[in-house]
């Protein structure tokens, strides 16, 4: 597999140029990697060799041969790897070397004792940008060589420079972790470490590192297009890709984290929503979109700054069923024939990525869910951005932004569901109202709620947990946190219980008998859905074998030792930089094994024991404590008889690194051990250490069983950890349920605490919603003390269009917006700020709000506003409902009038989707006057005799001519000449009407100096 990654947006001309390096360096990770033979052999690295230089002639690179790390290669003969003049680097070198073509698409990372190390180019390229210090380092005394440049960091900071390397420069980092070699190997004069490259870490494939933001999924993405469309030698605009007939396009995309897993076919013309809406940290396109030819896809992406990893697709795509493997073990409800063939070919590609970047490590994804687009609401990418659903449009923050005012739930599991149904809402009726049900339950038994939120407050992430365990990670830790889970899910499941108890023994209202049978059925149904029986034993046995305390007592050690670390890496980094030799490392930090669970220390390390398993959680474990207890006491019987056969209350039998098990005396028994212990081992004026042969043998047994209760912990822990793979499908299925339950009980109480009510949702194509609210902004107000004019809105079967005027900072844009997230809120099933909303299925939001220009891909102000509002005439139809503020003012007046005409001509004949129009050219109501089903309607200012004036943001039927802008521009401090000059052509421009009764004239109702 060929795997290139192009950064995304704000590289400078340095980075450019790495860039440029990485397209041509990259090819041969993977021929190194599909090979049978990973030693790196001749027949391997030729293969690579070829592909490097068919790309180089083709691509015309010119870049410096010193840059390429393998730069030597090119001159290399047939023998490979490169053969160096002077001897071999020293062995750890030469590893790193190989992995460094190896995996040359990547910044490597090598586990040398307690640290992470960069060598060669890596450091050069990296240290400075990972502000570390970089050493250089002969390789050996008297080198022609020139020294090896290094830099690194103590192990246990990994995560903190993988965030710098994987989020904030968008590498591919691979992680060379170091093993121990066994017994045999090292006999046959192997190092005592092999280093291997354990995985490859990359936006989207992180699985629970600490940076990873726990509210939101990290989607990876697979795109399919079949490149034949694409190929065109006209602009390689985006324009021009969008303008493309219809095309299917089949994408995928997973979480590896969560294990989420989803397909979707779409369009070329709605791609740019969809992604939008999944939001991928990246992205994977088939390398045939790196030739010019069809890189139109690429532009759209980099557009919008996504991070693009490009594959060479596989020679046999993975077909539905070989998908199974890495699926978890439901297979009853997941048929391989609805997936449709580009769909197959976006999972296909996807799961190979996936494959290739774990190096082997399995996974277990849910089973895959298919996204239908007629099932969900479409927000288009314009949208999602103008109603500032995820971030603010201004500066991109979170705060402000919609969600941002909704998020009320308190785990992050639930946050990301929220997420998810806000970005996709319902096409559902019933889903919908079996939603609302929930919030309408929670809202109805606040104790309910307080109780829900209590306990969910006190669940952790389970999704992210179990998803940890199938691919071989997850500690004692992670164990305790998941069967904590499961019994708080318990708890729940039992709350639910009697709540449906006690409430069913309230007779039913006949009034509205129908609505409150299916109110009161909602939390019985959500609660059967609970599998519990199994996953309460795993709880049990997990808690049954973990010893807690002993878990908190490690941790505090590992604490001990990561200061320790600090200390020391201080020390060990200070010298690098004076360039001095890398001598062995102190011995605390000298290479421990690779460990998957760090809670296990060696065994004979002569601290206190500190078991993380319970005794009786085996039989062996049992038995192997019952041996170590006799054991210890035989050594103390053993101490106490020593002592008093030599006379020496001092003595005492101990374990030390160097001298291994010694007795011990001090003071004046020195002189007494002699005689019975005339060959010392140690001693110094007042102690004496020396062998004691029984203490030896026993000392010797007691590490053995020490070791082999550390073997045997290793082997409960793996059990119980295939216990929870069991369990996945019913665990994800629990946490899915929790995840529901917090977002119907954030919904219910943010309407309580903003006065929301629940929306009624019908067929229709009308919008009845009676003083309609905008959420952040009612909210944003409230905090200055101010309060927001609630508007009604009706549009749909009499007026389909309302076309709004008024002054400025009236409210038009606010009250646009707000409708359109009422929609939103009401098919997310959530409840709605206002006082009564009926409402029709929208099939699909947009927008054209505001106006920004892009410039880097040629579009001007006019030409981005034109581009969105040609998606919105293509695409709306009479189930969609659009809202257009301001369209045409970026050109001059005549012609803004002319296309903001043409739009609303459009809209109310062709689209004939409900819409609301925002515009300062009066012109158009006039226009418009034929179109029966359009209403005026407008804002206004209310002008006091003293010269001060109010802005009444109540909306009223008519046409208000005046926008009041110079109000505005003296609020914004413009200076009083300016305004005044304002002011003089105002009155010389007169608008040739004034008010609303003399409406005539159309487009030129504009004089000059008249
Ligand atoms: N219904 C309302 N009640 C109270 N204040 C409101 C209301 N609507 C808007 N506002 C306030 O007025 C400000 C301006 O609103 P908005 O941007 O919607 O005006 P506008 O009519 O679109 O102006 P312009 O024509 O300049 O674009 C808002 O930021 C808000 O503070
Ligand atoms: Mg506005």
């Amino acid at each position: 597999m060929l795997a290139r990654s192009v950064a995304r947006k704000g590289l400078g001309r340095q980075s450019n140029l790495r860039l440029a390096r990485h397209l041509t360096s990259c090819a041969p990770a993977s021929l190194f990697c599909d090979a049978t033979r990973p030693d790196g052999s001749s027949r391997v690295q030729l293969r690579w060799l070829h592909s490097t230089r068919a790309r180089k002639a083709k691509r015309q690179t010119t870049i410096d041969l010193d840059e390429f790390p393998q730069g030597a290669i090119e001159v290399a003969s047939d023998k490979l790897p490169p053969q160096d003049e002077e001897p071999e680097y020293p062995p750890l070198l030469q590893q790193v070397r190989n992995n460094m073509l190896k995996f040359s698409h990547c910044v490597l990372l090598t586990r040398v004792g307690g640290f992470y190390e960069m060598y060669f180019d890596d450091a050069d390229e990296y240290a400075p940008l990972l502000n570390l210090k970089k050493s250089k380092r002969k390789t050996q005394k008297g080198s022609k060589r020139p020294a090896v440049s290094m830099a690194g960091f103590p192990a246990y900071q990994l995560d903190r420079y993988l965030k710098i390397l994987v989020q904030d420069l968008s590498k591919h980092v691979a992680i060379c972790d170091e093993f121990v070699n066994e017994a045999p190997k090292k006999a046959k004069g192997e190092l005592a470490y092999t280093r291997r490259v354990s995985r490859i870490v990359t936006p989207g494939t992180l699985i629970d590192e600490h940076f990873m933001d726990p509210w939101e999924n990290n989607y990876l993405l697979s795109i399919h297009i079949d490149p034949k469309v694409l190929k065109s030698p006209g602009s390689v605009g985006v324009a021009s890709l969008l303008n493309l007939p219809r095309t299917e396009v089949g994408l995928a995309w997973i979480d590896l984290s969560s294990g989420d897993f989803l397909t979707q076919c779409t369009d070329i013309a709605s791609l740019p929503s969809a992604i939008a809406r999944i939001k991928p940290r990246e992205i994977i396109l088939d390398t045939i979109f790196q030739d010019p030819q069809h890189s139109r896809i690429v532009s759209v992406l980099q557009e919008d700054g996504h991070i693009i990893t490009f594959q060479e697709p596989s020679q046999q795509p993975l077909t539905v069923s070989e998908w199974i493997p890495m699926l978890e073990a439901v297979v009853e409800d997941f048929d391989i024939d609805d997936f449709n063939s580009s769909e197959v070919a976006a999972g296909g590609s996807l799961l190979h990525y996936v494959n290739h970047q774990l190096l082997g490590s399995t996974t277990r994804l849910q089973i895959p869910v298919r996204h239908q687009a007629d099932d969900h609401m479409s927000i288009d990418k314009n949208s999602l951005r103008a109603l500032e659903i995820r971030s603010t449009i201004r500066d991109g923050t979170f705060e402000g932004s919609l969600l941002h005012s909704l998020k009320k739930t308190v785990t992050k599991s639930g946050t990301r569901l929220l997420i998810q149904r806000l970005s996709a809402p319902s096409m559902s009726l019933s889903t919908i109202n079996n939603r609302l049900d929930l919030v309408e339950e929670m809202i109805q038994y606040p104790q309910l709620r307080q109780d829900m939120v209590t306990l969910l407050g006190q669940t952790f992430d389970s999704l992210r947990l179990v998803t940890k365990f199938t691919v071989g990670r997850g500690d004692a830790d992670d164990l305790v946190e998941l069967s904590k889970t499961i019994s708080t899910t318990s708890q729940i499941a039992e709350s639910i219980r009697e709540h449906v108890v006690s409430r069913n023994a309230i007779p039913i209202d006949p009034t509205n008998a129908a609505t409150e049978e299916r109110r009161r059925n909602c939390l019985p149904v959500l609660e059967k859905r609970f599998e519990l029986a199994q996953p309460q034993q795993l709880a049990k046995r997990i808690e049954d074998a973990i010893d807690e305390e002993g878990l908190s007592e490690q941790h505090r050690i590992e604490d001990d030792e990561a200061a320790e670390m600090v200390e020391l890496s201080q020390d060990v980094l200070g010298r690098e930089a004076g360039e001095e030799d890398l001598k062995p490392l102190p011995k605390r930090v000298q290479p421990k094994p690779h460990m998957i669970a760090p809670s296990f220390k060696s065994a004979a390390d002569g601290r206190e024991d500190v078991w993380i398993m319970k005794r009786h959680s085996s039989k062996t474990l049992e038995l192997l404590h019952g041996k170590l207890d006799s054991m210890t006491q035989e050594k103390i019987d053993l101490e106490q008889k020593l002592r008093q056969l030599i006379g020496t209350d001092s003595l005492t039998l101990k374990w030390t690194p160097n001298l291994a098990h010694i007795g011990h005396v001090k003071g004046k028994d020195v002189a007494r051990v002699t005689k019975f212990y005339p060959k010392s081992l140690s001693s110094s004026k007042s102690t004496r250490s020396f062998q004691i042969p029984e203490w030896t043998r026993l000392g010797a047994q007691l590490d053995e069983t020490r070791f082999r209760i550390r073997n045997e912990e290793k082997r409960v822990l793996g059990e119980l950890r295939e216990d929870v793979v069991r369990n996945l499908v019913k665990l994800r299925r629990n946490a899915a349920i929790l995840d529901e339950l917090d977002v119907a009980c954030a919904f219910a109480l943010l309407a309580s605490e903003k006065g929301f009510v629940r929306p009624i949702l019908n067929s229709s194509t009308s919008h009845h919603i009676v003083g309609g609210r905008h959420p952040v902004v009612e909210t944003g107000l409230r905090d200055q003390g101010r309060k927001f004019a609630p508007n009604d809105c009706l549009t749909g079967e009499k007026e389909r269009i309302w076309l709004i005027t008024g002054p400025n900072m009236a409210g038009k844009s606010t009250y646009l917006r707000q409708n359109a997230i009422i929609s939103i809120l009401a098919q997310t099933g959530s409840f709605v700020p206002a006082e009564y909303a009926e409402i029709g299925l929208v099939d699909k939001v947009f927008s054209r709000v505001g106006s920004a220009d892009n410039l880097y891909q040629d579009q001007s102000t006019f030409m981005v506003e034109m581009l969105e509002t040609a998606q919105i005439l293509k695409e709306a139809t009479p189930r969609s409902f659009v809202i257009m503020d301001e369209v045409g003012r970026g050109t001059t007046p005549e012609d803004g009038i002319a296309v903001g005409y043409a739009c609303l001509h459009h809209l109310y004949h062709v689209n004939q989707s409900r819409t609301l129009f925002a515009t300062h050219f009066h012109a158009l109501t006039d226009m418009t006057r034929g179109f029966e089903k359009l209403g005026c309607y407008c804002n206004d200012v209310a002008e006091e005799p003293n010269g001060s004036f109010s802005y009444i943001h109540r909306m009223r039927r008519g046409v208000n001519r005046q926008s009041h802008a110079l109000k505005v521009a003296r609020v914004a401090g413009l200076p009083e000449e300016a305004i005044a000059v304002a002011a003089d052509v105002l009155a010389q421009l007169k608008p040739v009407q004034k008010d609303d009764a003399d409406a005539s004239q159309t487009s030129s109702s504009y004089a000059f100096g008249a």
